[in-house]
């Protein structure tokens, strides 16, 4: 866990000499920390959003009493320690505080024992917070493997009612091949001879999927250029999608290899245009993507099922209604559809979801509903590369910033918590913001003071570009980065465009985000 080098304490007193003596007492101790001092409910409130360190709140107040501050910062902020000051305070409100929530409580006249106080209730908070993390990744563990083992039962009995059904199907195809060859084409009988073939062909593609899912099914393993499948496939998915919809492909040129199965790769390239094609009736734009990833221990926690390492993202992204949230859970389950009846089988994506496992890859999928939704396939590279094709490594030293202000808005909390570290660990220091009126409200409070504005292009308030906008009226010349998941609206690419923003793509390696950030403070 990193610590924070200045603390940030909120006092809530409304008297400023009785605030005095308290930060004497810390000072004296040998705390170093930034204070805000609130006399309201309202400014308390404010206050506590902006997440401080710790509180100091005295108990008897004008405005409003200890008790009631107690009751609103840990509704609003349960994690955050609060240390209550009081004039007197009697043994019995004194329990009644601390059964409140009030992490401890120091007597005004013996504020000499407040820095051991804010020490130990400091160190209190940080083993809470470390241990609601643990409880959370376990949660989520347990979550995933519960999951994962859902899939695998499914996978197994799938698999084996598919090898069978295979074989019989097998039997059909062969009897009816052999039964048209004696058949003359005008033959009543060839008709429906011709029938039973299709349909035995239409149950083979079915079966196919199946063990592609249970992941029965035999797969390659040789040294692939993704690229080069997706390349060839292009005028069959071209067929595929039909005339209303523009398919746009967007390769990265250095694209490492893969090692694994051609005929899967584009099989699963191909379930998903299909589903991107069926969800936009109306028209709509596919894009099929590449490009490398490396990530580290750090960056999984970005991804589910995500592992360290080397790995080619393979993305498929429409522009369709996107996927409602309580579907989404299901949508790789096996015979899990939403197209009616005679349709939709279920089973593109549960072939998909068993392709990337047996490529050692994972898949995710991220969707908005009414702008669209993109699967991305993470598939690990083998090292085949040239070594001359690298771009330049930076060392570590040289990714160190200089204590430049960043106003980070990001409104996904773990992005915003990692990118916040990441770029702390740097010597950078982050302001980060979960929305544009957060953002509004602390350029404010900082009067504009920043050297870089770091943000996601789609926040749930207001576009990235429109608050950039916005706050580039009072002080024109902070660089701007952007970053997105997303292909934008046009409006937002055209802002970026025309003022000539950096832009930088999600997913990111903490070391392409660093190195971008330098960038862009360098250009200033
Ligand atoms: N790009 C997408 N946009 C919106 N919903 C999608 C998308 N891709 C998949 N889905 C949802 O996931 C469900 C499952 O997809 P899957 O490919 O497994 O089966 P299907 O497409 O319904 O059937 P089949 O693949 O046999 O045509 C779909 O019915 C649809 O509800
Ligand atoms: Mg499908």
């Amino acid at each position: 866990m990193m610590k924070k080098e200045t603390l940030h304490l909120l006092i809530l007193e409304d008297n400023p000499e009785n605030a005095e003596p308290m930060i004497n007492a810390l000072e004296k101790d040998g705390i170093s920390f930034e204070w805000n001092r609130v006399d309201s409910k309202e400014s308390f409130i404010k206050g506590l959003k902006e997440k401080p360190d710790l509180v100091l709140a005295a108990h008897s107040l004008i405005a409003f009493d200890g008790m009631d501050a107690l009751k609103i910062a840990k509704e609003a902020a349960p994690e955050i320690p609060l240390i209550l000051i009081s004039d007197t305070i009697g043994d019995d409100k004194a329990v009644e505080c601390l059964k409140a929530g009030a992490d401890d409580f120091v007597l005004k006249h013996k504020l000499s024992r407040l820095g051991k106080v804010v020490k130990r209730a400091l160190e209190e908070a940080e083993i809470y917070k470390e241990r609601i993390q643990t409880e959370e990744i376990l949660l989520m563990s347990d979550e995933n493997l519960r999951q994962v083992q859902k899939m695998e039962a499914i996978g197994t009995l799938a698999g084996g009612v598919a090898h069978d059904f295979n074989n019989i199907l097998m039997a059909i195809q062969g009897n009816v091949d052999i039964a048209l060859m004696d058949v003359e084409k005008d033959h009543p009988v060839h008709l429906n001879l011709m029938e039973i073939r299709k349909a035995s062909e239409r149950a083979s593609d079915l079966t196919r999927q199946l063990l592609l899912f249970s992941r029965r099914q035999a797969m390659e393993q040789i040294p692939l250029n993704p690229n080069k499948i997706i390349k060839n496939l292009l005028k069959m998915l071209n067929r595929l999608i039909g005339e209303d919809i523009i398919l746009k492909v967007d390769l990265a040129n250095d694209l490492k290899m893969i090692k694994g199965d051609t005929g899967t790769i584009e099989q699963a390239v191909m379930n998903l245009v299909v589903n991107a094609r069926d969800v936009m009736t109306d028209g709509g734009k596919i894009t099929v993507a590449t490009n490398n990833l490396f990530l580290n221990e750090k960056d999984c926690r970005l991804y589910s099922d995500a592992k360290p390492g080397e790995f080619v993202c393979l993305s498929v992204q429409d522009n369709g209604d996107g996927i409602a949230p309580p579907i989404l859970d299901r949508i790789f389950d096996p015979f899990f559809t939403t197209k009616e009846q005679g349709k939709g089988t279920g089973l593109g994506l549960s072939a998909v979801y068993g392709i990337v496992k047996k490529h050692e890859g994972w898949i995710n999928v991220e969707s908005i509903p009414d702008e669209g939704t993109t699967f991305k396939m993470y598939l690990p590279t083998i090292s085949a590369e040239p070594e001359q094709n690298r771009p330049p490594v930076l060392s570590p030293e040289k990714l160190n910033g200089n204590q430049e202000r960043i106003l980070l808005v990001e409104d996904e909390e773990v992005v915003r918590n990692i990118l916040r570290e990441l770029l702390s660990e740097k010597k950078y220091k982050v302001f980060p913001a979960a929305n544009a009126q957060e953002a509004l409200a602390i350029f404010e409070k900082e009067k504009g003071a920043f050297d870089l504005i770091f943000s996601d292009v789609v926040l749930p308030d207001l576009r990235g570009p429109k608050l950039v906008k916005q706050l580039l009226k009072q002080k024109p010349k902070i660089p701007v980065l952007f970053t997105s998941g997303y292909s934008e609206e046009k409006s937002d690419r055209e802002i970026i465009n025309e003022f000539g923003y950096t832009y930088i793509k999600k997913p990111f390696t903490s070391y392409d985000m660093l190195k971008t950030v330098k960038e862009v403070l360098e250009k200033k």
